[in-house]
């Protein structure tokens, strides 16, 4: 069994996780409320939170999955990228509980375990298939021909799509992060009442992203309207404004699936979550013969049980050689 660790952003996890990719246990605890009254993560209050509910979230892991240290025999971290202060709380966290033990330690790169979300049992996707990633850090669509590794095939040039939504609720006047209550409020609103700007595809096949132009067509819009129709219209406009965001995403998602040729499709990544996006992907595959894995929600959103399932196709170190590995803020 693999106990997993993931502490790269504002969320404290861990999960037990069989060889098999069985989810025995995937615990967190999300500062988000934390972070709320800065409009974002504070990389220093992260990093002092990870520390303090580490030990109990592992517990909490172990607990979960009706098991002990003892039955543990390899120790899965998530080695970047990330805030470089939360990431070590982790990391020095796996360490050691991995050494005493002479454990294996498997280092993993957060952004593969978003990509292999979808390969945990009890419906494992199976190689080659695309994934879409969107999370609050990164946006990209990924071709997975062997679970160990992701091929890039286009990623955002500028925001990441859930910062879109966490800047976009922000402009809204809506609390952080903002993606869950966009996705929320936007249930009452009508997604074709604003028409924002949806950046398409390039003609030469290229699949990267732009959101940046949209958020600040949303800036203007807000301030054109004046404060109390903004507010009087808000549910339309997050509509509106989702709708531009899931539009682009699966504008992409469907150009890389006819290039690619390639009928598994994942999503990953807390944008994953959102209810609108998971259905027009849906809608997406239906009319391509594709089949769609769309993770469980917890599964979307960061957490320990993707790193564990990374962690399975990962190289792993052996005891002492990981001693004096450290975290990275960026991979590459
Ligand atoms: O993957 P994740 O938990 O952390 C990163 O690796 O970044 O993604 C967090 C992002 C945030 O921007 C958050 O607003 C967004 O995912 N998010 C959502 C939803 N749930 C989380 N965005 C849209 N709709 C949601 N339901
Ligand atoms: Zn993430």
């Amino acid at each position: 069994m693999i106990l997993a660790i993931e502490t790269s952003c504002d969320d404290t996890c861990a999960a037990v996780v069989g060889d098999g990719g069985e989810v025995h246990s995937n615990a967190i605890a999300s500062q988000g409320l934390l972070h709320e009254r800065y409009g974002g993560v504070v990389p220093e209050i992260a990093s002092r939170h990870h520390l303090e509910l580490i030990d109990a979230i592992v517990a909490d892991a172990l607990e979960g999955a009706g098991t002990t240290l003892d039955a543990i025999d390899r120790v899965a971290v998530t080695r970047g990228p990330g805030l470089i202060g939360a990431l070590l709380v982790g990391l020095s966290s796996a360490k050691a509980i991995a050494a005493p033990r002479q454990l294996p330690l498997i280092p993993v790169d957060h952004l593969h375990g978003h990509v292999v979300a979808s390969t945990l049992a009890p419906d494992p996707i199976e190689p080659p298939y695309l994934c879409l990633v969107a999370s609050g850090g990164h946006t990209f669509v990924a071709r997975v021909d062997e679970p160990s590794s992701y091929a890039i095939l286009g990623q955002t040039l500028d925001d990441a799509a859930g910062e879109a939504f966490d800047k976009g609720a922000r402009i809204l006047g809506l609390g952080y992060p903002g993606g869950p209550i966009v996705d929320r409020l936007a249930r009452d609103g009508d997604p074709a009442a604003f028409d924002f700007p949806r950046s398409s595809p390039d003609t030469d096949g290229g699949l990267d992203f732009s959101f940046s132009g949209l958020k600040t067509s949303l800036l203007y819009r807000v301030r054109d309207l004046g404060e109390a129709e903004a507010r009087r219209r808000q549910a339309d406009l997050a509509a509106s404004y989702q709708a531009a965001i899931v539009d682009s995403l699966t504008a992409r998602l469907g150009q890389a699936i006819d290039r690619e040729g390639v009928r598994n499709v994942a999503l990953g990544g807390g944008v994953a979550a959102n209810s609108a996006l998971r259905a027009a992907a849906e809608t997406l595959c239906d009319r391509r013969g594709a089949r769609l894995w769309t993770p469980a929600r917890e599964l979307c959103t960061d957490n320990a049980a993707m790193i564990a399932a990374a962690a399975r196709f990962s190289p792993q170190v052996a005891y002492p050689g990981y001693l004096a590995l450290d975290a990275a803020a960026r991979l590459g």
